[in-house]
């Protein structure tokens, strides 16, 4: 049966109210984070804001991807404490359990079982080639595990056992939302399906973004030890921003900014107004000097300004520990609702029938 024909089919079915036929005509979407340390402004602007706006009119899944965070071996006792600290930093940025279901990846027993069948699409001369692979590899030559090398489909298995439409991520995950695509494909293929959707990376402004570090290249990132982080006190964003790369200014009329500066103008302009963008575009492009300073100090006071509600209210929910089991059993159970319902067509698809 076709998705659409199914759709219906399910629209017409029982005594459902209004609200719920609606939701069988709402699109999916899923994303999540690894709980490896705090949500720094690279975790905000490249996928939360996108979350915030997504929950307003879809049905939605965010989760904390506590299993993908094996592969470098946490601390036990941290990693608690790392999930803790993302659900608080979820729920102070505004994801609303009422509107989305929130969830913690190890609470859905479903995903590995389903990680376990889709292994079987992926091969080891695709999975080797994996950016992230290839560069954690090259890291941490000493810990190259089987996940490592699997994280991939254990991130199709996060978004193909809710079947998701869209996926809100920044720019780093792409591969990994192609790879998703392949193996949802292989499957469908395989057993002559047409199951798994085609999820698709969420792109607002029509691009993914990528939001940098303030050590002059590559991106923010919590690794990178270039972050600055919502839970960042006003002081320490200040410091932050002010030790930024920069140099003695443009050398000449209209010429191209080098990578570090235009990192603070992608920074100015996912934080700032349109108009503080456009001064100080004009003054690079009038090649004047001796206005960092200015830029630097405009930049922190904006981030503080877009930080500083969501910091107030990151200690307030994370004292509350009755609201956050509230928030994580529910979330789990309506997950596994979903994700029950997966593996039951996955597993028949496949051949798997009770005896
Ligand atoms: P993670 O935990 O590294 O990052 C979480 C989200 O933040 C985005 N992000 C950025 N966006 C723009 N600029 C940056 N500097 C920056 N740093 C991080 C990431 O793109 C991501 O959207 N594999 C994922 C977690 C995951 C997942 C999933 C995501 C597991 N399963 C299923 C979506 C769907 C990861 O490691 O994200």
């Amino acid at each position: 049966m076709s998705t659409n024909v199914s759709k219906i089919v399910e629209f017409q079915q029982e005594n459902r109210t209004f609200a719920e036929k609606l939701i069988i005509f709402m699109k999916t979407v899923l994303s999540g984070i690894r709980p490896t340390g705090n949500l720094h402004l690279g975790n905000y602007y490249g996928a939360m804001v996108n979350f915030l706006k997504m929950q307003e009119e879809n049905k939605c899944y965010f989760f904390i991807a506590d299993w993908h965070s094996l592969t470098t071996h946490p601390d036990p006792k941290m990693l608690h404490v790392n999930v803790k600290n993302i659900l608080s930093e979820y729920l102070a940025c505004g994801l609303d359990p009422e509107k989305a279901t929130i969830y913690i990846q190890s609470d859905i027993p479903e995903i590995a079982e389903l990680y376990l069948l889709l292994n079987m699409q992926a091969y080891l001369g695709e999975l080797e080639k994996t950016v992230s692979f290839k560069d954690k590899a090259r890291q941490n030559p000493d810990n190259v595990n089987a996940g490592l090398l699997t994280y991939p489909v254990l991130m199709a298995t996060d978004i193909l056992v809710h079947n998701a439409d869209y996926v809100p991520v920044g720019k780093d995950q792409e591969q990994h939302l192609e790879m998703t695509r392949n193996y949802a494909a292989r499957f469908n293929h395989r057993y002559g399906v047409n199951y798994f959707k085609q999820p698709t990376a969420f792109v607002s402004d029509q691009k993914l973004v990528k939001i940098p570090g303030l050590d002059g290249s590559g991106k923010m990132g919590k690794s990178e030890g270039n972050a600055i982080y919502l839970i960042d006190e006003p002081k320490t964003i200040e410091k932050k921003v002010k030790s930024a790369l920069t140099d003695n200014g443009p050398e000449g009329q209209n010429t191209p900014k080098p990578e570090y500066i235009e990192n603070l103008f992608t920074l100015l302009h996912v934080v700032s107004t349109p108009e503080v963008v456009a001064y100080y575009d004009n003054l690079w492009n009038t090649g004047e000097t001796k206005w960092y300073g200015n830029l630097k100090k405009q930049l922190a006071e904006d981030i503080i300004k877009a930080t500083t509600p969501i910091r107030e209210r990151i200690n307030d929910i994370k004292n509350n520990d009755a609201y956050l089991h509230k928030v994580t059993t529910e979330g789990a159970e309506k997950a596994r609702e979903s994700a029950r319902k997966t593996l039951r067509e996955v597993r028949e698809i496949m051949g798997f029938k009770a005896f």
